[in-house]
This record gives C-alpha cells, sequence and structure tokens, in this order.
C-alpha cells in the first residue's frame, strides 16, 4: 500500500546497549519477546536482564521515512538500509568505545563502489533528506559517502582508492558522537563557546578511529582535517594548502555540497546550480582549485536534473550587469557565453555586449534572475 509504514529490521549486539539509548522501534530478541518499548530511554533494569539472559544479539524495526523509501536512482533499498544500519552500529561503537564495525563498513562501500560503476545521469538526485534529529550526522555522512564515491569514480580512481576515499567519507564525522546533541541539533546561531566545541569533532573523530579501528593513516586524516581550508583558515590544525591531505580535500568539496544542498535543522537547502557556484566562489580560500574545478564540471550531470543554466536565462553578473545566456560552455558549466543588455547602474547598453564567461577573469554569473517583473523589462529592453 502507498502509504503503509515500512520499516527496515536493525540488528544490534547487546554490548552496544546503554543506558539512555533511545531506539524508534521496540527492542526484541530473537524470538520475537519484546524486551523494551520504543522512543523510551533503555534503563539500567533491561540492560542487566538482557545481560542475565546472555542474549548477544537484539533487534528493533526502524520507520523508513518516505525520502529513504523513494526510488534513488543509483542506490537500492537494500543497499542503502544496509548503510544506515552500519552507520547506527559505528555510532554506537564510537560511544561503547568498542572497536568499529570495519567489515560492515567495508562492504557497505563496496556496494556503493558497485552501484557508482552503473550510475547513468541524474543518479545521485535523490540525496536523502534527514530523518530526525537523532540521525542527521547519519544520513549526511552515508550521502557524503556516495558523493564522494561517484567523484573518485569520474576521476577514473582506482577501485582501491575510491573505496578508501568512500570509508573516509563515511567515517568523516565520526567524532561529532561526542558533541553535545543539544548543540549538533541547535536551530538558532551558535554561540562562540558552542562553535569552538563543535569544531573539536575532527579531533575527537582522529582519535575515535586511531584507538578504535586499524584504518589507514589517510583515513584518519579526512576526519581530522576535512575542515581545513586552502588558505590555511580552517580548523582544527589551520594548515594551508599542500599541507592538508588531498582526500580531506575532496571530502570538504563533497561535505559542503552535501551540506548546502539538503535541508537542514537550521536552514532550508540551496538550489543546484546556486551550490556549484558557491564553490566556485569559495575556491582557493576553502577547496583546492583543482578538485573544485572536476567536481563542478564533472558532477552536476549526476546530482542535478537538468542543466545548471539554460539558454535563455537571464542573470545577473558579479559585476550587476544583466544578461542573457546566448551559449552553454563545454568545458566549464558555470561559465556560459552572456549578452549583456545592463551597466552595473542598470541603464540599458545601447549595443548589447556578447562575451564568454570562460575568457573573463573578473566577470561572473552572480546569480540567475527570477524575478518575472525583472524579466519583462529585460526582454522590453531587448526588443
Ligand atoms: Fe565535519
Ligand atoms: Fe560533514
Amino acid at each position: 500500500m502507498e502509504n503503509e509504514l515500512q520499516f527496515s529490521k536493525v540488528e544490534l549486539f547487546t554490548n552496544c546497549l546503554y543506558t539512555g539509548m533511545m531506539l524508534k522501534g521496540d527492542l526484541y530478541s530473537e524470538d520475537g519477546t519484546i524486551l523494551f518499548p520504543a522512543g523510551q530511554p533503555l534503563t539500567d533494569e533491561v540492560l542487566k536482564t538482557v545481560q542475565s539472559k546472555n542474549i548477544k544479539k537484539v533487534f528493533y524495526n526502524r520507520p523508513l521515512l518516505a525520502s529513504e523509501t523513494q526510488k534513488n536512482p543509483m542506490m537500492t533499498q537494500q543497499v542503502l538500509e544496509k548503510a544506515f544500519a552500519v552507520s547506527e552500529d559505528i555510532g554506537y561503537a564510537a560511544i561503547k568505545k568498542t572497536p568499529l564495525p570495519e567489515k560492515e563498513i567495508e562492504e557497505t562501500v563496496e556496494q556503493f563502489i558497485t552501484m557508482v560503476a552503473k550510475a547513468e545521469k541524474g543518479a545521485l538526485l535523490n540525496l536523502i533528506e534527514i530523518m530526525d534529529y537523532d540521525e542527521q550526522t547519519y544520513v549526511h555522512s552515508v550521502n557524503v559517502a556516495m558523493i564522494a564515491v561517484l567523484f573518485g569514480k569520474l576521476l577514473d580512481w582506482r577501485r582501491e582508492q575510491t573505496k578508501m576515499i568512500g570509508i573516509a567519507a563515511l567515517l568523516h564525522d565520526i567524532g561529532k558522537i561526542l558533541v553535545p546533541k543539544e548543540i549538533l541539533n541547535k536551530k538558532d546561531p551558535l554561540t562562540a563557546e558552542e562553535f569552538d566545541i563543535i569544531k573539536k569533532h575532527p579531533i575527537y573523530g582522529y582519535n575515535i578511529l586511531k584507538s578504535q579501528s586499524k584504518f589507514p593513516e589517510p583515513i584518519l586524516k579526512v576526519a581530522l582535517m576535512h575542515h581545513e581550508c586552502y588558505d590555511g583558515q580552517g580548523y582544527p590544525l589551520g594548515v594551508p594548502n599542500e599541507k592538508i591531505d588531498y582526500m580531506a580535500q575532496i571530502v570538504s568539496i563533497c561535505d559542503f555540497y552535501e551540506a548546502i544542498t539538503t535541508n537542514k535543522i537550521y536552514r532550508q537547502k540551496f538550489a543546484f546550480w546556486k551550490a556549484f557556484m558557491m564553490i566556485r566562489k569559495n575556491m582557493v580560500s576553502k577547496f583546492n582549485p583543482r578538485f573544485a574545478i572536476k567536481f563542478i564540471n564533472k558532477m552536476p550531470p549526476y546530482l542535478v536534473d537538468k542543466a545548471l543554466f539554460s539558454i535563455g536565462d537571464y542573470v545577473q553578473l558579479n559585476t550587476n550587469e544583466t544578461a542573457e545566456i546566448v551559449q552553454l560552455s563545454n568545458v566549464e558549466t558555470l561559465k556560459p557565453s552572456v549578452k549583456i543588455y545592463t551597466t552595473p547602474n542598470g541603464e540599458p547598453l545601447k549595443y548589447p555586449l556578447q562575451i564568454n564567461l570562460e575568457k573573463e577573469e573578473k566577470r561572473w554569473i552572480e546569480t540567475i534572475i527570477d524575478d518575472q517583473k525583472a524579466i519583462e523589462q529585460l526582454k522590453e529592453m531587448k526588443a
């Protein structure tokens, strides 16, 4: 049935349970006996019961949200479910200070790679939207891992290298598990003190991976360095360009893209073209331009359902001039050829000026004009 709530069965090792843990479905044992009801913090008592009965594994049914059950052109439901179950296991292991489920993590990323190998245009159109507060880091991490694996494929990387960045992306925010939820889920702007706490998650993450896994150093470096900036103004180390591990430079672009194109608790998502534009704008200061350009030029067909721009779109340039797109670029997605109709002050030019933005260092598209009145005015000007 269309609206019937669907569930995914989540398996948990009992040594991953902890007091205060909240589950979205009733907790039950292998034979189906309900051990604890959903939506309430787990008590010491129930933990003791589970231990005394020597139960090794327990289960709960996690409701799937509509967006998750929607057909994703690239990922099958089965792969996504597994990815979420693994993400939850990662979270539990991090909290419990037990070894991370390395084998499951590798299997999940292997599955991503297999799916991505078959990816066609529009493959990652439906990034998964957040389900609820507790899951936002998991969902974000699964999305970033899918984007990173896809990018690895488009860069013609070897399978092993793609696998490495996929694992690193899936684990990049693991340190957030140690940041209080009230801060992570805060709707209002963060105070300086709160932001200082958030800024610790890369170091927390690095330490978790170092002490609770055998993953190699490049994966640990992504957790540590994904908020470093190309100009050295990032955190926690504040190191510039080559000092930032190249995989961290790439995950940082995927991370940024995911963060601004999905709805978050604290803000609505941005339009696709704007996201790419922001990556372009932050190139050099925030991102390695070499990777940023490749991301902008190779990824849109897979992430966006139509071209970022169309011929006939009216745009405003950074110079405040208004223009119309007259030819798309095969080389640089964000730099079509345009016909400029007005001066920076909005006065009509006597003769429209056609330029190729690929060849213009100091002019770029700032925004697409979608105000109908402004468009009508421009059309009149054109006539
Ligand atoms: Fe992060
Ligand atoms: Fe992130």
